[in-house]
């Protein structure tokens, strides 16, 4: 069993839960049968320190009975609560509507633990996102109550032991006579002791183009608060953060990660205390957020995930990795993830069926399994002004309509995709002149446009309706294989017609729930077919949208040199099996063997696709390609299911090179990556940990053999004076 509860005898701890997962530990406490306090969070030992400690301090409200013997705001909490002597960043805030008071707290009614998880059940619209069980998951569920409220909170932890993953979640029901509002909603609370004090934190920020850029620094004092306010995690955040001992490393130090399975605004709030102590707390974007429960009702939040390695920043991701594989991720929808050829930026939006026709038997040519045909082929969309929302194939694009196109592509050989983008409309749509109110507005404002674009009100059960039946009627009979699901603008400003205005801070949450339910009803509809996901690229490269999707559309910007820099970042929290790579004719490499292998090589770092005319390629580019795809299918077991180390960072030194390890440790596939030119042919040394001792590897790719102490000590590689530069070791034991 992964959780004990026991009921310590002479202690101020009243009742202690444990938490082991195979190599860490977390311990939370009961004071005076009252408060939940925490305890431990670090490395499996016997000899962890459990002690509850308080510390009296001046201007520190306490309750009388207990003195300095318990202060809200000194102590180690495990769910802080909004107002009662609690200075710091809460986890929880509740408004008494009968009273105005916010002032919340919560006694410890019982705890109890079971096998398996409970699901996160949406307000709306069924459930949320969350990690699936498996044989070994157990929970420990908490329930706690307010006298004065009426209210009683549950808090899950959901333990995944084979990752090393916590994953926790809170519901709050209103068993009170009177209305009561949650003000804010977070997921997670760790509370990191004094000892600790100076940890570094690892975020990810960016821009369309350039997702999940890398920014380390150390975390002093006061609040620091990583938040999306645009409705989807976006390219420009994301909740997956990391804080770590200043001096760890890949394979060194204390590090612990964190995330939520959520793809709206989400706020990851940190606040380290006057007295050194750092609160980490992870849930809902408090500005965009409120949620009125009447009497009886309740409100669960999305779940959010902690780790926690004593080895290094590169086991925290890999936890992370091996936690989404296995506990997130759609089951794969084919025997083998398929090559993916797209049209966007071949033809834009200069596509009809007889070129994508002529596109498909090219794929085929060259063993691509699966063209994609993006965005063009529905409603009056010609050109990014007009026709979403309107779900119908052009007439004139497929004159015998969509099923009879689909099958002719088909007959060639290949599966076959097609681009939607459901939460959207342009105004000069069918759908906006009928349903002008299904947009996102605010009264008496003009809507703003983003691409041409405005948002629809997924929180209106109309709206989802009106899209789930579009796409089955519109995909009727068509045997489709794969959608694209993309999303190009970001919500603001958010008001719903169809909320009063008491719950308009319920808007975004409940678009959100409303996206997810059409997630769902498309995959309900089209089982057999796959979801990649997309929003303008990597804006929403997250666990919630990773529950839908086997794969994300890493960026738009298919450069292969930028991309090194975003797929470094998406590994810190993401696997490499949801990062989709493409192989691009950037500035016309098609034609040129040394830029089409570098793309190539930079693109082996997830499942492969290509993103070029290959209508237009030359008989040495097709060749290539066929080449580079079977190459890639030898490989693809390790980039999909490796485990994935990080060996140079490329914002430290323009050199990005990692590998992946079978589970065995008998397969091994290094890569090394250079980005420029270096005149002074620098040696790098790639240390390859995983390597077994006694075994001696076979590099299929130069017939060289290395024995696993060599590869222990590190391959050298010289960089090399020109400018795009690859190179790549498939090691295989003998
Ligand atoms: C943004 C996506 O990231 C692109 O790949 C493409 O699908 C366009 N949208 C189409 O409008």
């Amino acid at each position: 069993m992964s959780i004990t509860i026991t009921h310590p005898q002479n202690s101020k701890i009243t009742t202690q839960a444990v938490i082991r997962t195979k190599n860490t530990m977390y311990a939370l406490g009961i004071f005076a049968d009252r408060f939940p306090v925490h305890l431990y969070y670090g490395k499996k030992s016997r000899s962890a320190d459990l002690t509850y400690r308080s510390r009296g301090s001046a201007f520190s409200p306490y309750y009388p009975e207990y003195g300095d013997g318990y202060m809200a705001t000194t102590v180690s909490s495990e769910f802080p609560t909004f107002g009662m002597g609690e200075f710091r960043a809460a986890a929880i805030r509740v408004r008494d509507l009968s009273t105005g008071s916010d002032a919340t707290e919560f006694s410890f009614r019982k705890m109890k633990k079971y096998k398996g998880r409970v699901a996160i059940n949406a307000p709306i619209y069924g459930e949320l996102p969350y990690a699936e069980a498996d044989g070994n998951t157990e929970t420990l569920e908490m329930i706690l109550d307010d006298r004065v409220t009426g209210c009683e909170l549950h808090l899950y932890y959901t333990v995944f032991p084979e990752s090393d993953v916590i994953a926790r979640h809170m519901t709050l029901i209103n068993k009170g006579k009177t209305p009561v509002s949650l003000e804010k909603c977070m997921s997670l609370c760790l509370d990191i002791p004094d000892s600790k004090y100076g940890l570094d934190l690892i975020s990810t920020y960016g821009a369309h183009a350039r997702e999940r850029h890398v920014d380390r620094y150390k975390l002093s004092y006061g609040v620091h608060r990583i938040t999306s306010r645009r409705g989807a995690s976006s390219h420009m955040e994301n909740p997956c953060i990391l804080l770590c001992d200043p001096k760890a490393t890949e394979e060194r130090g204390e590090a612990y990660g964190f995330n939520i399975v959520y793809s709206g605004d989400f706020l990851d709030e940190l606040e380290v205390d006057p007295s050194k102590k750092t609160r980490v707390l992870i849930g809902l974007g408090d500005e965009t957020f409120s949620w009125r429960l009447e009497a009886g009702e309740s409100f669960t939040s999305p779940e959010a995930v902690m780790t926690y390695s004593a080895h290094g920043i590169g086991e925290v991701s890999r936890n992370l990795h091996r936690f989404t594989c296995n506990h997130i991720l759609p089951a794969e929808p084919f025997e083998r993830r398929p090559v993916v050829l797209n049209s966007w930026e071949a033809f834009y939006f200069n596509i009809d069926g007889k070129l994508m026709e002529d596109f498909a038997a090219g794929a085929a040519e060259v063993g691509i399994d699966m063209p994609v045909m993006d965005d063009g082929w529905f409603g009056e969309r010609r050109h990014d002004r007009a026709g979403l929302g309107d779900w119908y194939p052009h007439p004139s694009l497929f004159p015998d309509g969509l099923k009879a196109f689909v099958e002719r592509v088909k007959a060639k050989g290949v599966r076959f995709g097609i681009w939607i983008e459901p939460e959207m409309v342009n105004p000069d749509s069918d759908l906006y002149r009928a349903h002008p109110e299904w947009a996102l507005a605010a009264p008496g404002r003009v809507p703003l446009e983003s691409r041409q674009q405005l948002v629809l009100d997924m929180g209106n059960p109309a709206v989802v309706d009106y899209l789930s039946e579009s796409f089955a009627t519109c995909f009727k009979d068509v045997p489709l294989d794969y959608f694209k699901w993309d999303m190009n603008r970001h919500l603001s400003p958010v008001y719903s017609n169809v909320l009063p205005r008491e719950r308009q801070k319920e808007a975004s949450f409940r678009h959100m729930c409303g996206v997810y339910e059409l997630f769902r009803r498309l995959r309900a509809l089209f089982p057999h077919a796959m979801i990649e996901n997309c929003s303008g690229g990597g804006g929403r490269y997250d666990l919630g949208m990773m529950k839908y999707s086997t794969q994300i559309w890493c960026s738009d910007n298919t450069d292969p040199v930028s991309r090194t820099y975003i797929q470094y970042g998406s590994t810190l929290g993401y696997p490499a099996a949801t990062m989709s790579c493409h192989v691009a004719n950037h500035g016309s490499s098609i034609e040129d063997p040394r830029k089409l292998n570098y793309g190539f090589r930079v693109a082996l770092n997830g499942p492969l696709g290509y993103e070029l005319n290959i209508l237009g390629a030359g008989d040495t580019a097709k060749a290539t390609m066929s080449g580079q795809i079977k190459e890639y299918r030898a490989y693809e077991h390790l980039i999909l299911r490796g485990d994935f180390y990080r060996l140079l960072d490329p914002f430290a030194c323009g050199r990005y090179a990692y590998y992946f390890a079978s589970p065995d440790s008998r397969e091994l596939l290094v890569t090394y990556l250079q980005n420029y030119g270096d005149p002074k042919k620098t040696v790098y040394t790639l240390k390859i940990g995983r390597a077994v001792k006694g075994v001696t590897y076979r590099d299929t790719v130069s017939g060289k053999t290395f024995t696993g102490e060599e590869l222990r000590k590190g391959i050298s590689v010289e960089s090399d004076t020109e400018g795009l530069y690859a190179v790549m070791w498939h090691l295989v034991a003998e």
